[in-house]
């Protein structure tokens, strides 16, 4: 029973604030995405608020090096293949998450003791397995995924200097981009991270890749902004800097989108928290919304209840704009006023 009551209570929220969110996204002309595993679509409400306030879905693991190529010859493909099922079945934008990563690689991979030219030869293949394999399925990738540290040099990764595939500085994200085109010529591809909402010395280091990547003709359509955020978020120059990757002729999405607060021992927020949590999904979205460039903003994952924050961020939680019943929270009304306040 205590489903049936909880999607009443959702639905009668619905009728009295009209659209759903992917209907108010679509009538401006963007996307609004949610993070998704198959694990939970034959959960309570999970499938039915999904499809119903969403337009785009994301795996949030099922498409990511480990699961996906779980043994050197073998493809896990039935996971995120049911993702893109529902995602089709419900007029979903499928984006793909992601190609070349520091983490949640397979032990075959990570204790594999592969030579540079050995290493070369893995990524290209796994780039263009997983892109083929879903080639017109996934409106795009996020080819690589947090190559640079907070203060702009690059991360230390099996793909670069352990010692990498064998490329100096962004030599490895430029062949894997260079790849990934090959792979898939219809997706856009994405270089994706997370502290790179501000200009600060990490989105600098991704402007100067961008920068030099167009330069040169290496191809690359966008950039993901993740935005896991805290109740003390670094927004004053985020609209600069959406700016000038615009400028560069880059899509900008917002890929990760949570925001973080403080909870007690059963896992409650403080109720001002979700009000200042809400200001702070309005800015982002109407930040957002501003810039042409932006198509899609994307949060990381349905609902409070099975958030990564809690697990990770001990003591905080109640990230998303649904709570663990999947009521809508005070940011989910937020999310929908940005997207009304939008021209
Ligand atoms: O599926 C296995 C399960 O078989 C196993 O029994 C269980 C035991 O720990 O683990 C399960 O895998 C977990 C997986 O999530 C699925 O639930 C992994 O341990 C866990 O590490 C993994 O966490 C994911 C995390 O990336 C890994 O770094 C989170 O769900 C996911 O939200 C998070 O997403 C990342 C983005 O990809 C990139 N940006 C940051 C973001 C947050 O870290």
């Amino acid at each position: 029973m205590p489903i049936r009551v909880s999607c009443v209570i959702l639905a009668a929220a619905l009728a009295a604030s009209g659209q759903s969110l992917r209907d108010l996204a679509k009538s401006k002309g963007v996307y609004f995405g949610a993070a998704g595993a198959v694990l939970f679509l034959n959960e309570g409400d999970y499938p039915t608020v999904l499809a119903r306030e969403f337009n785009q879905l994301e795996p949030e693991n099922d498409t990511k090096f480990g699961p996906i190529h779980p043994a050197p010859e073998t493809y896990a493909w039935q996971r995120a293949d049911a993702l893109v099922e529902f995602g089709a079945k419900h007029g979903m934008r499928m984006r793909g998450h992601t190609l070349v990563w520091h983490n949640q690689n397979p032990a075959w991979l990570t204790k594999g003791s592969f030579t540079p030219v050995q290493l070369n030869g893995i990524l290209e293949s796994h780039i263009a397995a997983v892109m083929r394999h879903f080639r017109g399925k996934m409106i795009g990738w996020d080819v690589v995924n947090e190559a640079f540290n907070d203060d702009g040099t690059m991360r230390s990764t099996i793909w670069y200097d352990k010692p990498g595939i064998g490329l100096q500085g962004t030599g490895y994200i430029e062949q894997a981009f260079k790849w990934a085109r090959a792979a898939d010529p219809d997706a856009k591809l994405f270089y994706n991270d997370y502290n790179n909402e501000a200009i600060c010395a990490k989105s600098d280091a991704m402007y100067a890749m961008v920068k030099d990547f167009k330069a040169r003709g290496v191809p690359i359509d966008g950039v993901g902004l993740q935005m896991h955020l805290t109740l003390k978020p670094n927004l004053d120059t985020y609209e600069a800097n959406i700016e000038r990757f615009e400028k560069l002729g880059m899509i900008v999405e917002i890929t990760e989108l949570d925001v973080r607060v403080p909870v007690d021992a059963s896992g409650k927020a403080d109720p001002a928290d979700l009000v200042k949590q809400a200001e702070i999904y309005e800015r982002v979205v109407r930040g957002c919304l501003k810039f042409s460039a932006c198509k899609a903003i994307q949060v990381w994952g349905v609902t409070d209840k099975h958030s990564w924050i809690p697990g990770v961020f001990k003591g905080t939680g109640e990230a998303l704009i649904f709570d663990k019943a999947y009521q809508p929270k005070p940011a989910y009304t937020a999310v929908r006023k940005a997207f009304e306040a939008a021209k």
